[in-house]
């Protein structure tokens, strides 16, 4: 009989790690329900000892998804432990996830302890948490590099403890798949009582081998698997979840394992998670990436028109690629929208579908069709974006070959408007000029890129922007029929990513 692998999702914790993508609690609950309908079993929903902003996520999201387990994390302090349940203990299905690292390496230098220390305090903080919830999760922070006999040791400590789950991460994604899968073997036959646990991986994508990694342990025995939407994260990021269930589901053959994922809803999460954090999908990123289906050579397009499992290992539509699109129009109505963002996982009061019925008319006058993607970034920018410091208001620009470029601009900053003009060597940095003269923003652009969202000239044009100020990144993004307009609220989206930084610095990200 085909195993089950646990899918537990950090894309709320790990993934925010990522560096300039802060989400802020709306952001997170909308992401966090669109997991749940993905089909995560548990998700990691954040740290709650590191920011008030992080528990109050927590806390909510907990509160709110009824299927899912919802999991926090802390180190093993009781004052993090206390924090994590403080956060999770209203969900349907609570997780304290507890870890201290176990590399020689890490308690030398970093916790400046001795292996018996580590062991009891690992063994304290299991027992500690296990006094909240049955549900404990403890991890090996560097177990890829710690010594193999006091990982089994520190495992089996832990399972007597209590924990319900052991996790073994690559935590600087150092492994090398045929290494690590027999490590995962070794623990699974030197940790006497490994069968009372499940054993999970948690890799990081350093060496490009997270998910290679992520399925040797799985092929060896491990049955959770630790990770992100995108393969966002810490670094070069984590395991990325379309990858290795998408990998279970194309090889059930060879690696004997199954999820519970709802792989149609993997291609919206995706370009969800890359809408709220600004990260862009590479375009040649397995399974998600925008060319992961696309056949360029003719030799490919000729074999795929005469079947397409001539090159074609997975079908599109199991992603959720062009498929269970409804389209809608200026004809539509409010119903039939409000509807649609039911389904889409959008619960929205009355005023905030007012809102947003307004600007869904709008774009629908000036685009034919108006799909999910279109939806999604209205919905993103009038309502999951409500705490936002700068707003767009007015947008005017003279531009062309014999006029110098200049724009009018008017903001709300703190609903208070503000207006002025500027000039610049072309429209968009006629447009940023201002901007960051009515804002006195001070930070630098790092990075600007521009892309169509959808197909066709009448496409939402897609702009991120990467900015930095006093060792602050932030990245931005904006989305507009019209590619100035996009660029200044993808300007204005990360100057107030900047803010929320500012307003929500981390307590403790040490250790982490
Ligand atoms: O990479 C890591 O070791 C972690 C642990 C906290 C699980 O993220
Ligand atoms: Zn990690």
């Amino acid at each position: 009989m085909t195993d089950r692998v646990i899918i537990f999702d950090t894309t709320l914790r790990d993934g925010e790690q990522s560096p300039g993508a802060s989400m802020n609690t709306a952001e997170k609950m909308r992401l966090a329900t669109q997991l749940e309908k993905l089909g995560v079993d548990i998700m990691e929903a954040g740290f709650p000892a590191a920011s008030e902003g992080d528990f109050e996520a927590v806390s909510k999201i907990a509160e709110k998804l009824k299927q899912v387990e919802v999991a926090a994390l802390a180190r093993t302090s009781k004052d993090d432990i206390d924090r994590a349940w403080g956060a999770v203990q209203h969900a349907a299905k609570p997780r304290i996830h507890t870890f201290i690292a176990t590399s020689d390496i890490h308690m030398e230098y970093k916790l400046k302890m001795s292996r018996d220390e580590v062991l009891t305090t690992a063994i304290e903080a299991v027992k500690y948490a296990k006094s909240f919830t049955e549900n404990v999760e403890f991890s090996s922070e560097d177990g890829s590099l710690s010594d193999r006999d006091f990982l089994c040791k520190v495992f089996e400590a832990a399972i007597e403890a209590g924990a319900t789950t052991v996790n073994l991460p690559d935590t600087v994604g150092y492994a090398i798949p045929q290494e690590f899968g027999s490590l995962v073997q070794y623990v699974g036959a030197h940790t006497p009582n490994i069968h009372k646990a499940v054993l999970s991986v948690h890799c990081h994508n350093d060496l490009g081998l997270a998910t290679a990694n992520t399925l040797a342990a799985i092929k060896s025995g491990a049955r959770q698997a630790e990770v992100t939407i995108n393969g966002i994260g810490e670094r070069a990021g984590n395991t990325s979840l379309e990858e290795v269930v998408m990998a279970l589901h194309t090889r059930p053959n060879f690696l004997d394992a199954a999820t519970h994922i709802r792989t149609d809803q993997i291609f919206s999460t995706s370009r969800l998670v890359s809408m709220i954090t600004g990260i862009i999908v590479q375009p040649n990123k397995a399974i998600v990436g925008a060319n992961a289906f696309a056949h360029e050579a003719g030799i490919h397009q000729d074999g795929v028109l005469k079947n397409p499992m001539t090159y074609e290992i997975m079908k599109p539509e199991t992603i959720g690629l062009s498929t269970n699109k409804l389209i809608l129009g200026k004809h539509s109505g409010r119903h039939a929208l409000h509807s649609h963002l039911k389904e889409m996982g959008y619960d929205l009061s009355d005023e905030e579908l007012n809102l947003v019925f307004t600007k869904f008319k709008e774009l629908a006058d000036k685009k034919k069709h108006v799909v999910d993607e279109d939806l999604e970034v209205i919905v993103t920018e009038r309502i999951l974006r409500t705490t936002d410091v700068f707003r767009l208001e007015y947008l005017h620009v003279i531009s062309g070959t014999t006029v110098l470029p200049m724009a009018s601009v008017e903001l709300s900053i703190n609903e208070r408007p503000v207006r002025g003009a500027g000039y610049g060597n072309g429209p968009i940095d006629a447009v940023y000029n201002t901007i960051a003269k009515l804002t006195g923003a001070t930070s630098e652009l790092l990075r600007f890129s521009v892309s169509a969202l959808t197909g066709g000239t009448d496409a939402l044009g897609e702009v991120t922007v990467r900015l930095r100020e006093n060792g602050l990144i932030a990245l931005g993004k904006g989305a507009d029929p019209d590619i100035i307009t996009a660029s200044a609220k993808a300007y204005i989206n990360g100057l107030n990513r900047l803010e929320y930084l500012k307003a929500h610095p981390l307590k403790a990200s040490e250790g982490l």
